[in-house]
């Protein structure tokens, strides 16, 4: 039996080395010491053996486990040690090579605009409600006062989906969403996206709007008129003046058109003014009585005011940008240069 255990001993001492490798190491760690492995079959050998040598075979054969394991443990090491050194050598990063430039996004001048526009407003205590680009024609046109035969209902200028669904061609459907769900005192901001069956150089079929409505006791121009000067001043610059001109819309009335100092020229003229000094920049109004009525707000006790603002028209003004489609081209060297306007 001693015979047999040196035996093992040496092929043990010769066989295990690293050369064997991950897959020679862990056969011949299997045919040592696996549960139904050679070493532990000494164990089995005892019955064999007379009784009063038990004892010291016993000893001799765990001595011999312990010495086998030890030996096992040691190739482990230094293999693991070897392929921790292969994969280092691998996977090394070349720390001279040029880095990877991480680019910076940029927001899009018709966000930078609204973002601006709101925030002037929210300054004025408003709240922001955007509604749904699909719409009803009874939120798009009838609770609005559009008539029936208006030109705007007709197929050539607004995209439908069915007969009574649409795209919205204008947020003022915002107010009338507000006001179904709220009371006033109401001032709210609809900002969004529009679409129109347009195209050319100033039209484009999908452009955005923010809608203004404030529904309150004794709402006037003159608070439309004070909220618009100082959007005009905020957004433009302090000596920006603004001008009322009578206007129409179904749902206003009175009607405006808002003209601000041309930012080009400062009021002299000059070829983006057409020489008159004044550009237009909105429409707004008095809120129609019957838009009211349409709501469950009652006009003897409560009036509103109105306008909407193209979003994309003050970016172009005030980035002086002349061809709206430049603003959706996503021409990434024109978006670059909104970079260092951000703040
Ligand atoms: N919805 C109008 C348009 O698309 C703009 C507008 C004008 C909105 C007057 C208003 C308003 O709220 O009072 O042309």
């Amino acid at each position: 039996m001693r015979e047999k255990i040196e035996e093992m001993r040496s092929m043990i001492s010769r066989e295990l080395t690293t050369d064997l490798g991950r897959e020679g190491f862990a056969k011949l760690r299997e045919r040592f010491l696996s549960r139904a492995g050679e070493i532990p079959g000494l164990m089995k050998e005892m019955k064999n053996i007379p009784k009063e040598e038990r004892p010291a075979f016993g000893k001799i054969v765990n001595e011999f486990k312990e010495w086998a394991e030890a030996k096992f443990d040691e190739v482990d090491d230094a293999l693991k040690k070897a392929e921790l050194a292969a994969k280092n050598v691998s996977e090394a990063v070349d720390i001279t090579m040029p880095a990877v430039k991480n680019e910076t996004g940029t927001l899009h001048p018709v966000t930078l605009t609204k973002n601006e526009i709101i925030s002037i407003f929210q300054g004025m205590g408003f709240d922001v409600f955007e509604g749904p680009e699909i719409e009803t024609d009874y939120y798009n046109f009838t609770a609005l006062n559009v008539p029936e035969d208006h030109p705007a209902r007709a197929e050539q200028d607004t995209f439908y989906i069915t007969e009574r669904i649409l795209l919205r061609t204008q947020t003022s459907p915002g107010q009338i969403r507000t006001m179904e769900a709220k009371k006033p005192p109401i001032k709210v901001l609809s900002p969004g996206r529009v679409f129109r069956s347009d195209y050319d150089a100033t039209h484009s079929p999908m452009f955005h709007q923010m809608e203004g409505l404030v529904v309150d006791k004794n709402i006037s121009v003159c608070d439309l008129y004070g909220m618009l000067d100082l959007l005009a001043k905020k957004i433009f610059s302090s000596d920006t003046k603004t001008r009322l001109r009578p206007s129409f819309f179904p749902f206003t009335e009175p009607s405006v058109e808002v003209d601000v100092t041309c930012c080009e020229c400062g009021g002299s003229g000059c070829k983006l003014c057409k020489g008159t000094g004044w550009i237009e920049v909105l429409g707004g109004g008095i809120v129609n009585r019957v838009v009211l009525e349409n709501c469950g707000i009652d006009p003897e006790e409560y009036s509103g005011l109105a306008f909407g603002i193209g979003i994309d028209r003050i970016a172009m003004l005030k980035y002086g940008i002349n061809n709206i489609h430049i603003l959706f081209d996503n021409d990434i060297r024109t978006l670059r240069q909104f970079k260092e306007r951000q703040r």
